[in-house]
């Protein structure tokens, strides 16, 4: 029985990498039957809504789905679909692994850190309005609720992938009732898992020291803006937004996408890298059990990188989006034959 996968190719340069994904998936020889959904500004054009319901209930049936970048007006227009379909489906988890990958040389030495967001409140609660013309009120939320699932969700992983250490990210200093909420959910569910090293730090030092010393870091912890700002942070450290995963999980299903956006500086000119949502493909793929697919795509895709020296314009190469993509289907066949 193949799978059933919800697919968003979204905005940009959604739709080349995701077109890159679905090619290399389907060579890996797992069946998947794709449900593709347009969504953002195309689907507000066209069906009067950027997040049409027929897509939201794809998902929730299939539970599982694989999107592609959806852009977000900025100041005005229609609020952001991506928080929206991780608020309205509960996807409270946004889990983010980021990792050297072989033979892609950067400054900051060999990274392997995981960071977890809480996906559905604080800023992103898009509760805004004017209080008096010229002062405007945003409203940052922060529930004991939300803080300790998203702790707990922390430790879960960090035992069952066998990491050592969870630090939470904060500013408890100054926002001492929000942040401080957050920051208490967390020592009380460290304390149910005394196998694993808990600590914190405040969310300024943080980013110094990810950049000073990356290495002192396993999993980090943290609200949703700041989860937002530092996952990019992070993609830095290991060659950029072009190879960083991440999925939004939560109990009634999981949506697979890249860290990064839509990156309409580079839409379609076919030089978008696709190695972002293809881990975030082969995270798909070891939920779904297809492991062996999984290991052989991602095997491919470091060889491809490494031994071939295949890479797009942002890891500094001059391959052509569907060139790569072809490249890493070639070494699969290699890998496998
Ligand atoms: P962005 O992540 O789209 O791009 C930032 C920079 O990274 C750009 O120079 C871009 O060319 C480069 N880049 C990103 N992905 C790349 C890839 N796969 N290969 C090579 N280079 C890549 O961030 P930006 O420009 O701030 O946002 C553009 C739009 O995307 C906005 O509307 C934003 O709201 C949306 N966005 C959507 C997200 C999502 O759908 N989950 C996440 C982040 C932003």
């Amino acid at each position: 029985m193949p799978h059933k996968v919800t697919l968003i190719p979204g905005d940009g340069i959604g739709s080349e990498i995701t077109a890159a994904v679905v090619r290399i998936i389907e060579a890996s020889g797992v069946e998947i039957e794709w449900e593709s959904f347009i969504a953002g500004a195309e689907a507000l054009t066209r069906f009067g809504d950027p997040l049409p319901e027929p897509v939201l209930e794809s998902i929730r049936h299939n539970k599982v789905a694989l999107k592609g970048p959806l852009t977000t007006p900025v100041g005005s227009g229609f609020a952001s679909v991506n928080v929206r379909l991780r608020k309205t489906l509960d996807l409270y988890a946004n889990l983010r692994p980021v990792r050297n990958l072989p033979g892609l040389v950067t400054p900051f030495g060999d990274i392997d850190l995981v960071v977890v967001r809480e996906n559905t409140e604080d800023l992103y609660s898009g509760l805004e309005h004017v209080v008096v013309p010229g002062v405007v009120e945003s409203l940052k939320i922060i529930t004991e609720k939300a803080s300790t699932r998203i702790a707990r969700f922390a430790f879960e992983y960090a035992r069952r992938e066998g990491r050592k250490k969870v630090t939470a990210v904060h500013k408890a200093n100054i926002m001492k009732l929000s942040d401080g909420l957050f920051l208490d959910c967390f020592r009380k569910v460290a304390a149910e898992y005394p196998e694993i090293q808990a600590d914190d730090k405040i969310i300024d030092n943080a980013c110094m020291q990810l950049v000073m010393k990356p290495q002192q870091f396993d999993v980090l912890l943290l609200e949703n803006l700041y989860g937002d700002i530092v996952s990019d942070l992070v993609a830095g450290l290991v060659g950029g937004l072009g190879i960083c995963p991440g999925a939004n999980i939560g109990e009634l299903g999981s949506v697979f996408e890249a860290v990064h956006g839509s990156a309409p500086d580079i839409a379609g000119k076919n030089i978008a890298n696709p190695t972002a949502l293809l881990q975030s493909g082969v995270m798909m793929l070891r939920h779904l059990g297809e492991r062996e697919a999984a290991d052989l795509i991602a095997r491919a895709t470091i060889y491809t990188l490494s031994e071939k020296k295949v890479r797009t314009r942002d890891l500094g190469g001059t391959a052509h989006t569907t060139e790569y993509t072809e490249a890493i289907v070639a070494s699969m066949k290699e890998l496998s034959s």
